[in-house]
């Protein structure tokens, strides 16, 4: 098993109508977690960092940390900078081996981002690395207290944007979000059965957290090929945390370590349960 091309697991899965998990991560404790999870349950698995994250997670720590864990996996994985916000960073990732990488220029006019992205998806071909771009807004905003109005994905244009761009992987806004849910999101299935219909890739659902199981198998349905998941890896991490040290008199680090894997362990699990659909 390796470190592979994102491309290839979404082909895959595609092939097995399935979606593949992508985990964020920011510490050791979050890597070794999902990998347990994806080793155990044999399954594989994206690991991934968004470059807002790196101002307390950096990129020259944990890109070769996540890029020697992806080669040592029984499974096979794929390392991906999620939501790049410049071009520097996303080379920085691909030089460190990355095998996938995002640009978001959602926020940017429809021709600037088929235009910035185009320039991303030559200079990850040359790296052999797949790439993903987001068309319409997702809603919240990782990391960040501005949050963004949701705009769902237009099918028409969607169809335009990766015919001119050439991306591996399109994620999709259909009343997703990043964060939390107050409740249980208003998924536009409509949207993404239009798009399912007109657009030709694997298509990628942001916002993971705290959707329902229906909502996964529904959207695996329509063509969402990877699922990220974020806020509920960081929870089940502070949660396994907390419950130790509010139980134990004299913490000691390593315990502390392995209660936290176990805690991204178990989300990861339950996760890659229902995206493998079967
Ligand atoms: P959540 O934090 O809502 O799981 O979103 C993850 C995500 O989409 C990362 O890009």
């Amino acid at each position: 098993m390796a470190l592979v091309p994102m491309k290839e697991l979404l082909l895959r899965a595609e092939r097995k109508n399935k979606a593949v998990g992508a985990f964020s991560v920011g510490n050791m404790e979050m890597v070794r977690g999902v990998l347990r999870a994806a080793e155990e349950k044999d399954e594989p698995v994206i690991l991934q960092i968004a470059e807002k994250r790196l101002a307390s997670s950096p990129l020259t720590l944990m890109a070769p940390m996540m890029v020697s864990a992806a080669k040592e996996a029984a499974v096979d994985v794929a390392v991906h900078l999620d939501h790049g916000l410049t071009v520097e960073c996303v080379k920085q990732a691909l030089d460190f081996g990355f095998t996938s990488v995002m640009l978001d220029a959602s926020l940017l006019p429809f021709a600037q981002n088929i235009a910035v992205t185009r320039s991303v998806v030559e200079m990850a071909q040359a790296y052999g690395a797949t790439t993903e771009a987001e068309l319409g807004v997702v809603g919240g905003n990782e990391g960040d207290t501005a949050e963004h109005i949701i705009q769902c994905t237009d099918p028409q244009k969607a169809m335009e944007f990766v015919q001119s761009t050439g991306v591996d992987a399109l994620a999709v806004a259909i009343g997703n979000a990043h964060g939390n849910y107050p409740t249980l999101p208003q998924l536009r299935f409509d949207i993404l059965q239009a798009i399912h219909e007109t657009v030709d890739c694997p298509l990628v659902l942001h916002g993971g957290t705290g959707m329902s199981d229906d909502q996964f198998r529904r959207a695996i349905c329509l063509g969402i090929r990877k699922i990220n998941i974020a806020t509920a890896s960081f929870d089940a991490l502070a949660r396994a945390a907390q419950v130790y040290l509010t139980g134990c008199e004299t913490p000691d680090y390593f315990t502390l370590s392995e209660e936290m894997v176990r805690g991204v362990a178990a989300n990861v699990t339950r996760h890659l349960q229902i995206f493998a659909n079967r």
